[in-house]
């Protein structure tokens, strides 16, 4: 869409086109000053579902009502309760069902995974991801590497953008891959950038790193439920995700794994084991030996969070009845939209040096724009903020907007601008 106007009517008529547009009503609005807000915040905490209480109260009434016997009684049984949202996260990751397990929470997934997948030798131990990662990401690889005994400054390679840039060149990451592949064991890297919002070529630097006889693992929080994955057809090795922010199911929400079927029938890849892992068949022989069950679910570890997957579930719900590509193609106009209008705000006030710092392409985005603000952005936020609107602040300088597909609408866009418009006329006076 390249006709994009700055008006209230345009806005109105994109969202009188949008198919997707009734999906707003199926989520509940934070309200500021007794008014919904206009909320940008789903790449940090999603929306309620409207069904979410209901699917809570189900499982508290079962609960009440069963006792025990809700593991096999309940509306939805709890023993294999994980299994309930498998397809749909599976539909969305591009995985095959036996690939993927919801579980957990997302760095403590990356630690299990890096378990299995992060073999380090003395000659094959060092670890690229990106510079500026989530600290957790960070934290968690680093205390992987000095588990295994080496120094995160010698294994542990950042990619750091160039000069003056702030994103990476995918050319870069694949450069770095090819000059550390005699001593590579792993290429870990977001999906999509927390900070940035860029998003990279997954597929590239899977078979980048594949080529280099490493192994490759994603870490899929801001790319879930956000932008599109093949998962399965890339070829990558092992993903996790939290399922909190464009998976909407609710503060600490259960996070999940991907695991590829190359690796599905591997009892050796060591592991850190529970009974949830075991095989199906022989769980409840309560027996020693660990036999891992096939594919992603042999990597669970305890019995299912009935509460946080019923909630996950009632979202996937309504991820179940958007076609995908459809979800896709109107993040893309949104978040088109969104760019135009503040392309137009940062070149209507240079002496405010607001720059965009989300790569420029569609290809290279999700619904993330991240705008740097410069040393006047606490306030700018804390304005939106009283002014009945909710981005993120994120330290030093960046405002990060998320228009979510699922139910942002183009008039929410067109209104947050005019409140960065105002704002910043009235800095400039
Ligand atoms: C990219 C990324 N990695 C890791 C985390 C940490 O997730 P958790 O607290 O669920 O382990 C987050 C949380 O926002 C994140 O955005």
């Amino acid at each position: 869409m390249n006709s994009y106007q700055s008006s209230s009517e345009f806005a109105r008529k994109m969202d009188l086109c949008d198919p997707l547009a009734s999906m707003r009503n199926q989520f509940y609005f934070p309200k500021i000053n007794e008014k919904e807000s206009l909320y940008f915040c789903g790449n940090s905490l999603g929306l309620q579902p409207k069904s979410t209480k209901n699917a809570l109260l189900q499982e508290l009434e079962d609960w009440k009502n069963w006792g025990v016997e809700g593991h096999f009684h309940a509306k939805n049984p709890w023993f294999p309760y994980h299994k309930i949202v498998t397809s749909s996260l599976a539909r969305i990751v591009g995985g095959l069902d036996s690939e993927v397990v919801c579980m957990n929470t997302l760095t403590v997934n990356l630690h299990l995974l890096m378990v299995s997948f992060y073999r380090p030798t003395a000659k094959r131990y060092k670890i690229i991801m990106e510079f500026g990662a989530f600290p957790s990401d960070q934290y968690a690889i680093e205390s992987q590497v000095r588990f295994h005994g080496f120094e995160p400054n010698d294994a542990i390679i950042e990619i750091v953008p160039r000069e003056g840039e702030f994103t990476l060149r995918t050319e870069d990451i694949l450069a770095a891959i090819e000059t550390h592949k005699d001593s590579l064991a792993l290429v870990m890297f977001g999906g999509v950038q927390y900070f940035t919002g860029q998003r990279f070529d997954m597929q590239k630097i899977t078979s980048a790193t594949q080529s280099a006889g490493a192994v490759v693992g994603f870490d899929l929080a801001h790319a879930i439920g956000n932008v599109e994955l093949e998962l399965h057809d890339w070829n990558v090795d092992f993903a996790a995700w939290c399922s909190y922010k464009y998976l909407n199911s609710g503060p600490g929400g259960v996070g999940g794994i991907f695991v590829h079927e190359r690796h599905a029938d591997r009892p050796d890849l060591p592991r850190f084991a529970g009974w949830w892992g075991n095989d199906e068949a022989t769980r409840f022989e309560m027996k020693k030996g660990f036999r891992p069950a096939r594919g992603a679910e042999g990597w669970q570890i305890s019995n299912a969070q009935v509460f946080q997957m019923a909630a996950l579930r009632s979202s996937l719900t309504l991820f179940d009845m958007v076609e995908l590509p459809t979800l896709y193609a109107k993040r893309d106009e949104l978040t088109g939209y969104l760019k135009f209008l503040l392309d137009r705000i940062i070149d209507d006030f240079p002496q405010l040096s607001y720059r965009n710092i989300t790569p420029e392409t569609h290809r290279e985005r999700g619904s993330q724009i991240s705008l740097l603000v410069g040393k006047q952005g606490r306030r700018l936020h804390n304005y939106l903020t009283e002014n009945g609107a909710v981005v993120d602040w994120r330290e030093p300088n960046v405002v990060r907007i998320a228009p979510v597909p699922l139910y942002n609408s183009f008039e929410d866009v067109f209104r947050l601008c005019e409140m960065i418009r105002a704002y910043s006329s009235n800095l400039v006076l």
